[in-house]
């Protein structure tokens, strides 16, 4: 058996193989609702083999939304139609997942195959950004957020909590803090997004609070059997990360002595100014560094797809979990595919029985999965 498809176990839950999904907002719910898209869309890409797949980001405030089109939990009404999705993606045979954030100065934008830009202010449908200082990202993001108050962090923070109890009354078993990508957690941590001198800035220890006191707070809620777990982007390849990447290993473990389970290691996106050489495993040796120095099981994403370079992730022990996005939305049973392709015994199994029947006894022409 391929290390890749060996099961995994955090808490309670064992996923039956390294693959997941990672959180790919779907720019598709109607005031933060979920609709048949969604109940399609997630399971279609579970039954596809994967052992976990994670909703994507939802916003825990209508403020705290990327685009107007992007899921919430913000009120009770929302808990139906997402349960309807944890279900379906257990019944398929995955551990359902969910990623919730707020969005911060980047919120309040246009979908993206609609400019993937600010919503201008006064415009239809646009709404106040919040940020920890009142600093635009830049580019298409150019509106400047209002600073936030110590009421607005308590807020935010009251508002996580809140979403990640809804999360878990839906039946989802495996809760993701976004803290990534430019958004409020990470612009929290990051020195240019954030110039507060009170309490939530200045040093590691200030630019570090919020992220922690929001993980403390949540943790109280999130069943203690059941994996609590965080985004965060650990590099910035913004000409700083002298100072971004070892301060993020102590955050890890900052973050471990708080109850984390795993840390999702990603890139920063904080500032207009990275470059970002993608184009190969690029993570691959700073996730096993955060891994191995901040001893914290890690999974990791971008450029993952090819079955050599995620069998190798693994067998090597960089990552304990290797997230592979699009190349599922190309081919939903994609985790099929790779299956195949690392020659894995009885690989029609690794779909459900409705299909797997049938392929089992069917060689011909057409049934290879393609990678
Ligand atoms: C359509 C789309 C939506 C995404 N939405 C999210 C999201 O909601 N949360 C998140 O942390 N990352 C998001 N990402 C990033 C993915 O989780 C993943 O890191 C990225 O697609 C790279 O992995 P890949 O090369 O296997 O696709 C998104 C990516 C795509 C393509």
């Amino acid at each position: 058996m391929s290390a890749l498809f060996q099961p995994f176990e955090l808490k309670d839950v064992t996923l039956r193989n390294r693959v997941a999904v990672p959180p790919m907002c779907q720019y598709s719910a109607v005031d933060g609702f979920t609709n048949e898209w969604h109940w399609v869309h997630y399971p279609a890409i579970a039954r596809g083999g994967a052992g976990l797949v994670i909703v994507e980001a939802t916003g825990v405030s209508p403020e705290g939304r990327i685009t107007p089109g992007c899921t919430g939990l913000w009120d009770d009404a929302q808990v139906d139609g997402m349960a309807r999705i944890a279900a379906s993606i257990k019944a398929a045979g995955s551990v359902p997942g969910i990623q919730i954030g707020h969005a911060g100065r980047k919120a309040s934008a246009n979908k993206p195959w609609e400019g993937d830009d600010h919503i201008p202010d006064g415009a239809p449908g646009a709404w106040q950004t919040i940020a920890p200082s009142a600093i635009a990202f830049g580019g298409g993001l150019p509106k400047v957020p209002k600073a936030m108050t110590i009421a607005d962090i308590e807020r935010v923070r009251a508002d996580f909590v809140a979403a990640a109890r809804r999360a878990r009354d839906a039946g989802f078993e495996w809760l993701e803090l976004h803290f990534a990508h430019g958004y409020l957690g990470q612009s929290f941590f990051n020195p240019q997004s954030n110039q507060r001198t009170d309490q939530y800035g200045g040093d590691f220890q200030g630019r570090s609070r919020f992220l922690l006191e929001t993980l403390d707070a949540v943790r109280d809620v999130w069943p203690e059997n059941l994996p609590l777990t965080a985004r965060f982007g650990v590099v910035e390849y913004d000409g700083h990360d002298d100072q971004i990447l070892p301060e993020s290993i102590e955050l890890a473990k900052a973050f471990r002595r708080g109850g984390l389970d795993m840390l999702s290691v990603s890139v920063g996106f904080s500032t207009m100014g990275g470059d970002i050489p993608w184009g190969t495993p690029f993570l691959g040796p700073i996730a096993e560094r955060v891994r191995r120095e901040a001893e914290l099981p890690v999974a990791s994403a971008w450029g993952l797809d090819d079955p050599a370079v995620a069998e190798g992730l693994v067998a090597d022990k960089q990552m304990d979990l290797v997230m592979i996005g699009r190349a599922h939305l190309a081919n939903p049973h994609y985790t099929y595919a790779l299956a195949q392709a690392l020659g894995e015994k009885d690989p029609d199994w690794i779909l459900p029985a409705p299909y797997a029947h049938w392929l089992s006894r069917y060689s011909g022409a057409g049934k290879r999965a393609e990678v």
